[in-house]
């Protein structure tokens, strides 16, 4: 589908439909007037197919424990042959109700109070958060960014694991919010190191299908034909690529049958929780449907993009703007206009957005801030406008 399409039948108004991007935020930003570029989801409806079948299920009526569907993982399978390439096994598939909640799941099960976790910031702060509130030890190697392009610090990660000991690595594949997607020999790179000093890897794989053209997704798994299948732990979840962050349903894969065992019997004791009927659902008419809609969805992610970069370099040749290659955030240093600490003051007071500050991914990321792309260009010139508005003020 191409993007006018796109967005001409998709694009929806969110206002007071209890969404947590639009409805709050006075709550979290003390602002209800800002114009929202925070949170990773989007203004566009979901494909039709995957609406129509929602509705008849709700018209049903009975909403009493269910099964997962025998089509399930035929329909995940399909849509991976087509996009990514990457072979799931069934067998290593169990389910769960968000992707941040299986960082928290995984960290209990396979890691003691007190173990140390490696990260790599900037990124996705619930990564912090998972390792903090779990009473781990947190262990950060930086990504650098050397000749304008994100890249991982593979000597002081190793320096950081043989000092600290970590029991495992927190991997975000591609990466929120730099919008890196890793090679097939970055990764093989950093596992490498991960299986020379036995650090499991936890690959968050959320972004998978968002990927720019020019680029592919490697996923862990396939890495060096599947040699580090023994030592990962992949999540990732339909939710991104389809909006269906609210219906729960998100993938656990464990290869590994030892830790596949560790993981039900640790699920056992404390993850009783039942499956979403509506997420599983979603996600099934959508993995099996949903591929003219995607190609809409990342050629407007694509234009919006260029769009916002071309402006902003424009107006404030110094912006900094990264090169996108996955996920629909686009990471941007303001530095060179703004001084660290004004710029809730300027990006949100004057240019009123609600915009992901950098600080929150790294506390070295002050100065940076992150911009949701997933929405109709109307949003992104209004933002951008903004922006360059209150940056020259
Ligand atoms: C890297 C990453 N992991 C996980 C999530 C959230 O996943 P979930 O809503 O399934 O908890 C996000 C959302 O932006 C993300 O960027």
């Amino acid at each position: 589908m191409d993007k006018e399409t796109f967005i001409r039948q998709y694009s929806v108004e969110r206002k007071q439909t209890d969404s947590l991007k639009w409805d709050a935020l006075a709550e979290r930003f003390g602002d209800s007037e800002l114009l929202p570029a925070w949170v990773a989801d989007m203004e566009f409806a979901v494909p039709e197919t995957v609406k129509n079948a929602l509705a008849q299920r709700a018209a049903h009526g009975v909403f009493g424990y269910s099964i997962v569907s025998k089509d399930y993982f035929n329909a995940y399978k399909g849509w991976q042959v087509r996009h990514e390439q990457t072979e799931f096994r069934e067998e290593w598939l169990s389910f769960s109700t968000g992707v941040v909640q299986s960082l928290y799941d995984i960290i209990d099960c396979f890691t003691e109070e007190g173990d140390a976790v490696i990260i790599q910031p900037p990124v996705y702060y619930p990564f912090f958060y998972a390792i903090q509130d779990k009473h781990r030890q947190l262990v950060t190697s930086d990504i650098q960014c050397v000749n304008q392009r994100y890249v991982m610090d593979l000597e002081d990660f190793e320096q950081k694991i043989i000092d600290h000991q970590p029991k495992l690595y927190i991997l975000c594949s591609p990466h929120n919010p730099l919008g890196r997607v890793w090679r097939e020999e970055e990764l093989a790179a950093v596992l490498a190191i991960c299986e020379k000093h036995q650090v499991l890897v936890l690959s968050d794989e959320i972004h998978s299908d968002i990927v720019l053209s020019g680029h592919q997704f490697c996923s862990s798994v396939t890495v060096e034909k599947g040699r580090f299948l023994d030592n990962l732990i992949i999540v990732n979840s339909p939710s991104k690529t389809f909006n269906l962050a609210g219906l729960l349903n998100s993938h656990v894969w464990i290869p590994n049958e030892k830790l596949r065992t560790q993981y039900n019997d640790w699920a056992k004791e404390y993850k009783q929780t039942e499956f979403s009927l509506f997420g599983q659902l979603a996600a099934k008419v959508a993995y099996e449907t949903g591929d003219d809609w995607a190609e809409g969805l990342l050629a407007t992610i694509e234009d919006n993009y260029h769009y916002a970069k071309a402006r902003l370099t424009a107006e404030l040749p110094d912006v900094v703007v990264a090169d996108l290659e996955g996920t629909y955030l686009m990471w941007v240093d303001l530095r060179a206009y703004i001084a660290p600490d004004d710029i809730k003051g300027v990006v949100q007071d004057k240019a009123k957005l609600a915009i992901d500050f950098g600080e929150w991914f790294s506390p070295e990321a002050k100065g940076f801030i992150r911009i949701n792309l997933a929405t109709p260009p109307t949003n992104i010139q209004q933002a951008i406008d903004q922006l360059v508005v209150a940056i020259k003020a």
